[in-house]
């Protein structure tokens, strides 16, 4: 028999993770995480997109879906640590229990991110720890990678440096160029970014003493999406 704790449908649910997104462009991945909303599949509230350029098609999809929006000039501020202290207390007046990096291409200072730790998460396109910083999907060719991918991981001051949640593979083809490869992970890349940003939000994944943990197991190695779903050492 079960008891009234142990029944699912009698559970509280956790309320929706609150989630802030920075985007510096495009927006495609921001647009992943809006359609995943809409459609049901992501328990989050976006709270606010925030941008250093303002006018990037990303301010542009968050305002059509009625988030709010703020866009801040860092050439208006002095320097990196005082555009990314107003930035941030900005982003932290909404009170978000997430931020995602989807898309934001500014190195962030050091003393900005501090409270933010477990906090914060980014997604990079290449399989880290290679290809840090820019230029992943050139850099991949250069090198004669068969293997291409993306990942995302909890970030730290180390640039592209911090723990790993997952990644995405995609197979380089003969005659691939930076184009294709980069329009062809981008697929990968939303999905990719909605089943991690999913299992945060089912509190099933944080950061931890030891590491990442899923369901209060530190992950040995960094999940991997197949297909639809993320796998690895206990993602059921
Ligand atoms: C994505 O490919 C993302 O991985 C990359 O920028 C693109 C943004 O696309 N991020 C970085 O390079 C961060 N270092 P989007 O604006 O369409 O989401």
């Amino acid at each position: 028999m079960t008891t009234p704790a142990e029944d699912p449908a009698l559970s509280p649910q956790p309320s929706p993770l609150k989630v802030a997104v920075l985007a510096s462009g495009r927006g495609s991945n921001l647009q992943a995480l809006l359609d995943a909303r809409r459609e049901g599949r992501l328990a989050i509230e976006l709270v606010l997109v925030a941008s250093d350029k303002a006018d990037a098609p990303a301010l542009r999809r968050a305002e059509e879906a009625g988030i709010p929006t703020l866009a801040l000039a860092p050439k208006a501020y002095p320097d990196r640590a005082s555009f990314d202290a107003e930035l941030f207390s900005r982003v932290a007046a909404h009170a978000p229990d997430l931020i995602v990096l989807a898309g934001y291409m500014r190195v962030i200072d050091a003393a900005a991110l501090e409270a933010w730790s477990g906090r914060i998460i980014n997604i990079h396109p290449s399989l880290l720890p290679k290809y840090r910083g820019l230029h992943t999907h050139r850099r991949a060719l250069a090198a004669g990678d068969t293997l291409h991918g993306a990942s995302m991981h909890f970030v730290t001051a180390e640039l592209d440096g911090g723990p790993l949640i997952a990644q995405a593979e995609i197979h380089v083809h003969p005659g691939d160029t930076e184009d294709s490869l980069a329009e062809r992970l981008l697929h990968r890349e939303h999905r990719l970014l909605v089943a991690c940003v999913e299992l945060i939000a089912a509190r099933r994944l944080l950061l931890g003493a030891a590491g990442v943990c899923l369901d209060g197991v530190p992950l040995p190695a960094p999940l991997r999406l197949e297909g639809e779903r993320l796998v690895g050492a206990s993602a059921g």
